[in-house]
């Protein structure tokens, strides 16, 4: 399938601010009469969103790593076929709150770098996001953040590990941007929603919409 859209994905720890940042951008692109997509990992159709509750709600005992990572990506596949690919074939932009970018951060950490390596190539292919916008935070900031979102609900597989995953976690996705300096670009998530999607703004207008005209 042809790739005539541009593909966007956001990444981060906990308490971010992406799906914010996501709904923002897929306005202003709206604004300007294109077609925007929001959508989000694990998810995004219907197999791939009851996957995201095997995951993440409990439905199972604790997964390894090496079993975690490929659920993650089998739900990813059916993403790409069913959602993402034939979007970007029609020319339309797909922001992607999270990517596999989050399975190296979060269950990579734990595995060796060869295996994500070659299950990452297996999952997506050719279709590596044009542009990756990683939110970056303290590890502490971010977790108050999902505490309070969350108000009394239960926290998730993830949101109930401890400081030192979270910490690990920002250092991985920074990682991730300095060795992917093309394709990333790290966001301090500690402003203002307005602050953060005037950046983000620019960089995508720059990219891929003045560039055009
Ligand atoms: P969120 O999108 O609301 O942040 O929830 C998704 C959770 O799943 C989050 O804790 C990160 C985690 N996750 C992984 O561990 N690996 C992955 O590949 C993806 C996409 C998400």
């Amino acid at each position: 399938m042809a790739k005539l859209g541009r593909f966007i994905t956001f990444e981060g720890g906990e308490g971010a601010g992406k799906s914010t940042q996501v709904a923002r951008l897929v306005e202003r692109l709206r604004v300007l009469g294109l077609e925007a997509i929001a959508t989000r990992e694990p998810g995004g159709t219907p197999n791939a969103e009851a996957l995201r509750k095997v995951l993440l709600e409990g439905l199972v005992e604790k997964l390894s790593p090496a079993s975690e990572a490929m659920i993650f990506s089998a739900a990813r596949v059916d993403h790409l076929d069913k959602l993402i690919r034939p979007a970007l074939a029609r020319g339309a932009y797909v922001i992607c709150d999270r990517f596999a970018d989050s399975t190296r951060a979060y269950q990579g950490g734990a595995l060796p770098e060869n295996f994500i390596d070659q299950l990452e190539k297996l999952t997506v292919g050719e279709t590596v996001p044009d542009l990756t916008f990683i939110l970056d935070l303290p590890a502490e900031e971010g977790i108050a953040r999902a505490d309070a979102r969350r108000g009394n609900g239960k926290a998730d597989r993830f949101e109930s590990e401890a400081i030192e995953f979270h910490r690990g976690l920002r250092a991985a996705f920074l990682t991730i941007a300095e060795k992917n300096p093309q394709r990333c670009v790290v966001v301090d998530a500690r402003r203002s929603v307005d602050e953060i999607a005037s950046d983000i703004w620019t960089c995508v207008h720059a990219r891929f919409i003045g560039a055009q005209n």
